[in-house]
This record gives structure tokens, sequence and C-alpha cells, in this order.
């Protein structure tokens, strides 16, 4: 299974010429999902205890599994937050495969991690956090906001009088659901303000006002959101930064989505107040064109992270020791052995220059604006909202949810477009919209349009 033989160097080329085919092609069919019992119907069984060979497996792959998949990187993939890998950063994917590199400590990757500290310079730089702060490479934006709200509990557990109190977070309804989730594994209760329009410091400030005495005592951090993923809404950083800083309480901004724009020109001013964050998280595998998984949570003081999450063990003391000489990403994040996932990044970035990313960035809101006019132009529609960022909320005059449901599945059967509906809070009530995400430059204005006209 470890020797190499002839049908190992074959298999390497025929899996070569997979992944060259694979990034250098210019269109990708959108691919469709299977049910379970008919993909398992044409596969068979592949785990078998003599196996079946790594050809016939790989022509399964091919002729099968790889079509019941939706590349997110499909122009017409405008659903969730949809990405955009560069073929730069997809071949170091690889490169980081073959290279195996154990990510935790220096002493093991220090060649690896050298890269990744390199590429998060450039992150940390966008966010204007003051000199000192720094931040790791996640498997995504749960782990980072996970990372994030573990290191706050950490520190406001410091203090003796926390000890033994249940912690308290704020965050609004438009924050991601992993915010939610991770409190439930963080063990801390959370409350949520009751708009998904923009969350201001004079929300936070009622908030805060109508907590009970001891609700406030449980209260450690407020998250506020830098592109909201149903929106693209950011929050009011400035008018909340104010208000942690003046009652003490951890300010964590999770721009897990919208982070990329901090390199736009056109909309940096709307994130003013990040720099005044204690943590933030910023998903390179959505706007910064990683492949899959490459999240980042950063830290004013990175310091404090490491009291919440470095791992004690005594197989581990040697790869802390002063003679490895270096970061260990480990100390940052929840994970202990971990992939250098922020390489394909670097890659990247050393490949085409920052400035290319702001002009990609640049793409996806200039094709939000484009798609916003078309939709004021088109008689069958009309805007939810501005758009903002890269996300375009709008509805089909006279439909119900089920005709959102149907349109969906149509263009997805027919393979022209992944476009879902989602729900925007009218009022008391949600109503079921239409939603666009651009991430992908290569999203035409004509993707639109025929997207458009499929409505009408
Ligand atoms: C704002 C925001 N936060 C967190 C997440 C979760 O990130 P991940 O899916 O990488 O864990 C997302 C994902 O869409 C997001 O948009």
């Amino acid at each position: 299974m470890h020797k190499i033989d002839i049908d190992l160097i074959e298999m390497t080329l025929d899996v070569m010429k997979y992944a060259i085919g694979r990034i250098s092609a210019t269109e990708h069919p959108i691919g469709k999902p299977k049910k379970y019992e008919e993909l398992k119907e044409l596969v068979g069984e592949t785990v078998t205890e003599k196996g079946v060979g790594g050809e016939y497996a790989f022509n399964l792959w091919k002729e099968y599994l790889s079509k019941a998949n939706v590349p997110v990187d499909h122009p017409r993939n405008l659903a969730f937050v949809p990405a955009s890998p560069t073929r730069a950063a997809i071949m170091f994917d690889l490169v980081t495969s073959a290279s195996s590199i154990h990510g935790a400590y220096w002493m093991e990757g220090a060649g690896g991690i050298f890269c990744e500290n390199e590429a998060m310079k450039w992150i940390v730089s966008l966010t204007g956090l003051p000199e000192g702060a720094f931040g790791v490479f996640t498997s995504g934006g749960t782990a980072a906001n996970l990372s994030a709200i573990v290191t706050a509990r950490e520190h406001w557990r410091e203090d003796e009088t926390y000890k033994r109190e249940k912690g308290l977070i704020i965050t609004s309804i438009g924050a991601h659901s992993s915010i939610k989730a991770m409190a439930k594994v963080a063990d801390v209760d959370i409350l949520l303000v009751d708009s998904e329009e923009r969350l201001t410091g004079a929300d936070l400030r009622k908030t805060i006002d109508n907590l009970n005495f001891h609700q406030r005592k449980r209260l450690f951090a407020v998250v506020a959101t830098g592109g909201t993923t149903n929106a693209g809404i950011i929050d009011d950083l400035e008018g909340i930064a104010d208000i942690c800083e003046k009652e003490n309480i951890w300010f964590h901004v999770d721009a897990a989505y919208g982070g990329g724009a901090l390199a736009a020109d056109s909309v940096r001013h709307l994130f003013n107040g990040i720099e005044r964050a204690d943590s933030i998280t910023i998903d390179p595998h959505k706007w910064m064109f990683s492949p899959y998984d490459c999240g980042a949570v950063i830290y004013k003081k990175p310091e404090l992270a490491k009291n919440a999450h470095s791992q004690q063990g005594s197989y581990l003391d040697i790869f802390k020791d002063e003679g490895a000489h270096g970061f260990n990403p480990t100390d940052y994040q929840i994970q202990l052995t971990r992939r250098v996932r922020g390489l394909p990044l670097w890659f990247s970035l050393a490949t085409h220059g920052t400035d290319r990313y702001k002009q990609s960035v640049e793409r996806g809101i200039e094709l939000a604006q484009i798609a916003g006019k078309m939709i004021e132009e088109n008689p069958h529609v009309e805007l939810v909202r501005e758009p903002s960022l890269s996300c375009v909320l709008y509805r089909r005059k006279g439909w119900k949810p089920e005709d959102y449901t149907h349109w969906t599945y149509e263009n997805h059967k027919k393979g022209f477009a992944l476009v879902t509906p989602t729900k925007w809070k009218n009022g008391d009530t949600y109503e079921t919209v239409s939603r666009f995400c651009f991430i992908n430059p290569d999203t035409t204005e004509e993707d639109i349009r025929l997207i458009l006209e499929t409505m009408n």
C-alpha cells in the first residue's frame, strides 16, 4: 500500500491529468445530487476486503460521483456564500496535500507556517488592528467563531467574580447560525437583538440597559457581523466598539463572509470600527478565493487565545521548547493537528499580488450593483432592499414560497444555475424572497440577465 510500482505511477498520472483538466477548464457542468440509493446502484460496493482497485474506483468517481456535486465555483452558482478559488490556490492545495505537513507546531511545519503567516500579515493589515494583533487559519468561520468565543470567555473568567457564572453574549438575528451553534458548544447563553437590519450602538445600548443585574454580570461578549450572510449588512462597528469599550465587554466581529471586502476601497469605510475589535473571523474560503477549507481567527491580543487554547501534554512539551523558535498555530484555536490550510492562499497571493485580490472583490460588489439595476428595470421583480456588499435580495412579484422552490429546482435540474430562496424579516413576518451572492469574478452580466429571465 505504501510502495511504489508501475500501477501507482500510472494512477498518479491519471489523477494529475484529471486535476489539470479541472484546473484549466473554463466551464464546468453545474452537477446534480442523486439519492443515496441511486448512487449506490450506480457504484456498488467499493470498500471491500480486497479493494476494487484505484483505476476502477477513479472511473466511478469520474463517471458518476463527481457529477453528483455542485461546484461552488460555477459562475451561476449564486447560492449560500459560493466560492471561487484561484487556480494558483487550487494548485497549491495539491502541493499542501502532497507535502504532508503537520501545521500545529513550528518545529514540524516551519516552512508551511511561515507562508501562512505571510498571508495572515496581509489579512491582519486589512483590519487595521494595532501592532501585536495576529491570527491563525482554521477549518472555517464556525471554528474561528468558536475559538474566539472560548478565548473571550476564558479571559472573562480569569476574574474570580465570574468563575462560576454562565456567560452571556449579545448578537442580532442577522448573525450567522454558527454564532448560535457555537454558543451552545461553549455553553454560553445568547441574547438576540430582534432585527436583521444593521445592529447599531443604540440597539446594543438599549439591550444592555434592559438586562437585569445578573444578566449584566454574565454578559462578557458582543458579536457584531461584518457582512451578514443573508443580506451583506455590516453592523455599526464604530458604535458597538464604543459601548464594548465603555462596558468592558469583548468585541468580536464575524466577518467570515464580508472580510474579503476589507480589501475593497469602495466599501472599506463601512467597516470602520473593526480595528477596535478584540477578535475577528474572516474566511479566505469565501471572499479571498481560497479552496475549502480555510477560515481565519484574528486576535488583538493573541496571548489571550494562547491562554485559552494551548494544549498541554507530556508528548507535546518538546514542541513548545525554546529550541523550536517559532509560532505554534495550535495555541490560538481549538484544533491540535492541522493542515497548513493557509498555504494555498499564500501561493495565490504571492503569484497574483494583493491588487488583483482587491479588483476581484470589487467585481463582486459591482455585480451586485449591476444586478440591482437590472432588477429595478425588470417589471416582474423588485428589490427587497438595496444591494449590500455582494448580496442582492429581490422578490418576484406575485410569487408564493413554493414558486421560488419550484423555480430553484427547475434551474438546477436543467444544469443552468443554482440560485436559492431565503427569508427576509418584514415587520413580524418572514417573507420568502430570492437571493444572489456574488463571489466569482467570472460571473457575467449575461448570466444575471438569463437567470432573471427564467422568472418571467
Ligand atoms: C457570517 C458568517 N459567519 C460564519 C459562517 C460559518 O462559516 P463556515 O461555514 O466556514 O464554518 C458563515 C458561513 O456562511 C458566515 O457567512
